[in-house]
């Protein structure tokens, strides 16, 4: 008996005998899945604290349970705090996946099994029609919008879901835990559609180590940078943090930037535009708000916009090679707001007409989509917006998309504090796409 209690004593310290449960070291936690940008596939992605096989047993719904399993392999991730916490990060990908088919899974091994969950394997014809809900800045403490996001997601409301950086708050603090937490939270809707991300700067840890290796996102870029396609759309998700964490390398910033020139030539490529004309891009720090907080985006000379110049070589900006190679719609986080620009390319309102300046406007568009919910609350606005700024709320909520077809997309925003009230929409409408729609 003595070992043992003293084992629990040790264990548990001071803690309420109710408190004190030592958790099953085998037992998965933590599960979401993502879209590897490959035909019929999903991986499916979990944590244990312990080594165990990576095993996911799946059927389509409806059939019986478990008649189809896959293997997948588990990374020892060792979190940089003081206790130097080990996490198995287990992946697996299910292929030859029926394109429009529901399944449903469970993950783990034969020493623990997560809960049951389900998904339906993209379509992938790019005449499909997707809806997304995006956002960004959502944390483990005041996660405002995720009630609302599990019931919409669970009851099929969205195909994919867009969380444009800024995990958690943050993710390594109290030696990982707080990612671990996280991670459990969003389970609720990351379990049931592919969670698709891009870096923040919140995750700046331990040079983003978090970040990249609790997410499973398309390509061998740790999920830092990665493209891939749905419906009609391409879909770019890069790191703004290159341009502000140098210290990390600017190596990186370049590596980037070469594949964003070289992926947006791809995709822009007339046999590939006529497929997939909307090319969306996501990714964490704006290059245009009109908050009152000092941050990149309320300077004319934005990094992400301009670039930098006391860098050695000086870092191209992105906002010209996004707008010559064509991008329509760009989506962004970070500001703790909801803001829609005007058409705008250098500072320039660029509207398709007066009446209609998002009917084959001459600029990309920019959303700014911020405001999910976290410790540090709302941001301000400035008093007065310049002539690019749209709409803006300081409402607490997210975004929703719908790419209808190659001529239209839909974009909504949902307050949350207004119990889901919709407090802006526009429809995008394109005829031509291309650096030949700014003429
Ligand atoms: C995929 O979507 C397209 C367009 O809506 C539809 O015609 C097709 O039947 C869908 N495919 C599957 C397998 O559901
Ligand atoms: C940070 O991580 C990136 C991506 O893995 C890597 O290329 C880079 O060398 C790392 N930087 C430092 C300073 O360790
Ligand atoms: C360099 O950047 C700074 C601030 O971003 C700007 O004020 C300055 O004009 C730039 N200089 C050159 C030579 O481009
Ligand atoms: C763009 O269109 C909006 C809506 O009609 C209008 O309020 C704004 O003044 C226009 N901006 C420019 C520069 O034409
Ligand atoms: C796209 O959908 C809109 C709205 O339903 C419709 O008016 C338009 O004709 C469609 N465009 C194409 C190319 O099918």
């Amino acid at each position: 008996m003595a070992p043992l209690f003293l084992f629990f004593l040790s264990f548990c310290g001071l803690m309420p005998v109710a408190l004190c449960v030592p958790p099953i070291w085998t037992q998965p936690e933590q599960v979401h899945i993502s879209y590897p940008g490959v035909k019929g596939s999903m991986v499916i992605t979990w944590t244990t604290f312990d080594k165990t096989d990576s095993m996911v047993e799946y059927n389509l719904w409806g059939g019986k349970l478990f008649t189809q399993s896959a293997k997948g392999i588990s990374t020892l991730f060792v979190d940089g705090g003081t206790e130097k916490r080990k996490l198995y990060i287990h992946r697996v990908t299910l292929s030859d996946l029926r394109p429009g088919s529901t399944y449903v899974y469970h993950c783990g091994s034969e020493e623990g099994w997560s809960d049951l969950f389900y998904f339906t394997a993209l379509n992938e014809s790019a005449s499909f029609s997707p809806r997304f809900a995006l956002f960004g800045d959502m944390g483990n403490e005041n996660p405002q919008s995720l009630a609302r996001l599990q019931k919409e997601t669970q009851a099929g409301m969205y195909d994919a879901i867009l969380h444009i950086g800024d995990f958690a708050y943050d993710m390594h603090e109290d030696n990982g835990r707080i990612g671990d937490e996280f991670m459990k939270q969003i389970e609720s809707i990351a379990a049931y559609v592919p969670y698709m991300t891009c870096p923040g700067n919140h995750e700046w840890a331990y040079n983003f180590s978090h970040y990249r290796n609790r997410f499973s996102m398309p390509g061998q870029t740790e999920s830092l940078w990665y493209s891939w396609n749905i419906g009609s759309a391409h879909i770019i998700s890069f790191s703004t943090e290159v341009y502000f964490y140098l210290e990390y390398g600017l190596d990186l910033l370049f590596e980037q930037y070469k594949w964003l020139q070289s992926d947006l030539e791809e995709a822009n490529k007339p046999e590939n535009r006529a497929i997939r004309p909307w090319i969306i891009t996501m990714a964490h720090r704006p290059m245009y708000c009109s908050d009152d907080d000092h941050d990149d985006c309320t300077k004319f000379e934005s990094f992400v916009r301009l670039g930098r110049n006391d860098t050695k070589p000086p870092a191209p900006g992105l906002e010209d090679l996004f707008y010559q190679h064509g991008v329509d719609l760009e989506l962004w986080a970070h500001e703790h707001t909801y803001e829609r620009l005007w058409p705008v390319y250098n500072y320039k309102v660029y509207n398709g007409s007066t009446d209609e300046p998002y009917v084959n406007p001459k600029a990309p568009v920019h959303i700014i989509t911020g405001s999910a919910g976290c410790r540090e609350k709302h941001d301000g606005f400035i008093p007065k917006p310049r002539d690019w700024s749209a709409f803006r709320s300081t409402d607490y909520g997210y975004t929703r998309m719908h790419l209808i077809n190659t001529t239209h997309i839909y974009l909504e925003q949902v307050s949350d504090d207004q119990s889901g009230k919709v407090i802006d929409s526009i429809t995008l409408i394109k005829d031509v796409h291309g650096p030949e729609a700014w003429r």
